[in-house]
């Protein structure tokens, strides 16, 4: 069955961002020109998935709006010509069919995505966490996962070779062999270890191919770190009931989840942009040569 829907867990809080989320959603702010939860739907629709299913929050309806039509600014374009903007505006609303669930409680990610249980139960389907954007417009990541999905079976989790001393910020992977360059079969994962306790340098990143069966799972999962229902501690288990494949995504995966990784990732892709290249360009030699 082809992989179809796409689950964007937004309802966050985004306590590393406050006091600016406090009332504004994370997901809205900017990645040079657009929202950083555009560049996700934007992946999941060229993989693919044409039903995306968020599941939001408190704080968050500006993402839906976001998506939504917004007539009275379409007509006011229309009527002023500005048919280039118009249709831009209408493009972003028919990008993909978005369902919205409400998440009460930020109980955790795990959480989140039990909440698509009865959008997705049947099937398997996708994970994208906003945060980690990628980009590689020749071949998405969340494509790259359906592939091995389709040919292997089971689950498949993006991972990303870290640097030692950035292996106890993520969920690391015990690989149990390579299966192809790049493809591993994961029979365990531990959430942020220390160095010496890590399984292997491979972290989890941000996008999943996920079995329905992970519900049967969350269902019965207790709340682990932070006192949240992990995603990580059920798909622990997952592994050691059905395939679980670990793929080394090709591409560049730049971290908004944080105010300098969200900084840094705009200063670098406004860099590749002739016109923001010069003004960033000209702001950096200003304060070099005071
Ligand atoms: P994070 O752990 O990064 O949490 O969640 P966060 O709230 O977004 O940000 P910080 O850490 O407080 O700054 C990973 C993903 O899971 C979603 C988040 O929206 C994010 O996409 N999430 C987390 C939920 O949807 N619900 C939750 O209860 C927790």
């Amino acid at each position: 069955m082809k992989i179809t829907k796409c689950v964007f867990p937004v309802a966050g809080l985004g306590t590393r961002f406050l006091p600016v989320t406090k009332e504004l959603a994370k997901e809205m702010l900017p990645l040079v020109n657009r929202p950083i939860i555009s560049y996700g739907v934007e992946e999941a629709v060229a993989s693919g998935c044409n039903e995306i299913i968020m599941i939001t929050g408190r704080a968050k309806r500006s993402i839906e709006d976001y998506f939504d039509r917004s007539f009275e600014l379409e007509e006011m374009l229309k009527s002023r010509g500005k048919v280039a903007l118009y249709e831009k505006m209408l493009k972003i609303a028919n990008m993909a069919e978005i369902l919205f669930v409400r998440q009460r409680q930020p109980l955790g990610l795990g959480h989140a995505v039990l909440c698509a249980e009865p959008m997705c139960k049947n099937e398997f389907f996708a994970v994208a966490l906003p945060d980690d954007v990628f980009i590689n417009p020749e071949d998405p990541v969340i494509a790259q996962l359906i592939r091995v999905h389709e040919k292997m079976g089971g689950s498949v989790i993006a991972l990303e070779e870290v640097e030692p001393q950035n292996v106890s910020r993520y969920g690391i992977v015990k690989s149990q062999f390579e299966v192809e360059p790049g493809i591993h079969k994961i029979v365990d994962m531990v959430e942020k270890p220390l160095l010496e306790e890590a399984p292997s340098n491979l972290a989890i990143m941000g996008r999943y191919v996920l079995s329905p069966k992970i519900f049967e799972l969350l269902h019965n999962q207790q709340a682990g770190t932070g006192g949240e229902i992990q995603l990580t501690d059920s798909l622990k288990t997952l592994c050691s009931q059905e395939p679980v494949w670990g793929v080394v995504f090709k591409g560049r995966r730049f971290d908004c989840g944080t105010q300098k990784g969200w900084l840094s990732a705009n200063v670098q892709l406004a860099l590749e942009d002739p016109e923001l290249r010069a003004v960033i360009l000209d702001v950096v030699n200003k304060e070099l040569n005071q």
